[in-house]
């Protein structure tokens, strides 16, 4: 058996609070710049302030484009305003769903006429780099101004998956953490713990090597002790700082292993219910823990001695379960509108690459057996 390393981070990474302010001197000097946001940028007066901080080249406006979890729509309109103005430089400044979406249009805008669907479909691959694309994260979440895919949904059957490529990991990521102080209670909780959930699932990973291991325990240590407090006072920034470094390292960590059964579960969980993913992987993970503890139980304990949780593994779900509860984290999807008759359509879309990387293979019927406890929690 081989051990698989491939470290494919952007070239450069800048980090640090006020990281941001210098953004014109880490784009090429020249080329229409394609300003990508979602709309809360448009009231919180990033989208503005990015605005000015790229004066020195010709902005095309797409602020407040970007929709959270975006659609193959979504990511054409941004391909189009991208063509539309001869884009040569992609900047996205927003939340996981923005850079998704965006770095997805960075890839596809050259390949004109071709339209996002094409590559969702598996009709045509990235195969080659597209525009120049810096991204900006204004969440400490899915680690997506690190990684390789983009995750989109397919709004009329509902199917959530990734477009991926190396040619897609954007070139510069600039992780400035005084960007995510505009960042609600809710959505630092929920992208708090999807990034917890991916540094989680990467260590306990069949593919976790002796690169991601690290990674992803610095990850958990530094999240664990910050969610609450970010949560609760979102002008911490010595809070928001352990944050954003700690989805860094998620990321860089999973990006090399892989995750587990609670992202193969989160997306069609997440796209039938319209559910934040943060959210689902949140309400997911303790559940997947307790079955998986049978096979994961060291490694689950070792991630409680480097918590600080006393009780072992046990200790350590619980410990999750209690962050949950303090985080407003329901414990079950039933109030969210699981259903039994989502079940097969569940079953279906769950057999991702995420899935496959879990440490106990999970048979149809223990999916079953699993989600139908989110409705009905077992005794
Ligand atoms: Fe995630």
């Amino acid at each position: 058996m081989s051990t698989s390393y491939s470290l494919r981070y952007p070239e450069e990474i800048k980090f640090g609070s006020g990281a941001s302010a210098n953004i014109a001197e880490v784009l090429p000097p020249e080329g229409p710049v394609l300003l990508v946001t979602g709309r809360s940028a448009l009231s919180n007066g990033l989208a503005e302030r990015f605005k000015k901080l790229l004066a020195s080249h010709e902005i095309i406006d797409a602020t407040g484009m970007s929709s959270p979890e975006p659609t193959l729509e979504c990511v054409d309109a941004i391909i189009e305003t991208g063509r539309a103005g001869n884009a040569k430089i992609v900047v996205a400044v927003g939340g996981g769903s923005c850079i998704d979406a965006t770095k997805a249009a960075a890839a596809i805008i050259p390949e004109s006429p071709a339209k996002t669907a094409d590559f969702f479909n598996g009709e045509r691959s990235v195969v080659k780099r597209g525009l120049f694309l810096a991204a900006l994260p204004t969440t400490a979440g899915t680690g997506a101004e690190i990684t390789s895919n983009a995750v989109l949904t397919e709004s009329a059957l509902k199917i959530k998956k990734s477009i991926r490529s190396p040619f897609m990991v954007p070139d510069t990521a600039i992780i400035d953490p005084e960007l995510t102080i505009s960042s609600p209670p809710g959505v630092t909780a929920a992208s708090g713990m999807d990034a917890f959930t991916q540094a989680l699932e990467s260590f306990t990973s069949s593919n976790a090597n002796s690169v991601t291991r690290p990674l992803a325990e610095t990850s958990m240590v530094k999240i664990f002790a910050n969610i609450a407090a970010a949560t609760a006072d979102g002008s911490d920034l010595n809070a928001r700082t352990e944050m954003a470094e700690g989805s860094m390292l998620s990321a860089m960590s999973f990006s090399q292993s892989g995750l587990g059964a609670v992202h193969g579960l989160a997306h069609p969980i997440g796209s039938l219910l319209k559910l934040p993913h943060g959210k689902v992987c949140a309400i997911l993970l303790p559940v997947v823990m307790k079955w998986n503890k049978t096979v994961c139980e060291l490694e689950y304990a070792r991630i409680a001695d480097a918590c600080g949780v006393s009780k072992g593994a046990d200790g350590m779900i619980e410990a999750i379960r209690n962050l949950n509860a303090e985080l407003g984290v329901p414990d079950e999807l039933r109030s969210s509108g699981l259903d039994d008759k989502h079940f097969d359509f569940i079953i279906k879309n769950c057999r991702s690459r995420s899935m496959s990387g879990n440490p106990r293979p999970m048979s149809d019927d223990d999916v079953e057996e699993l989600i139908a406890s989110l409705i009905r929690p077992l005794v």
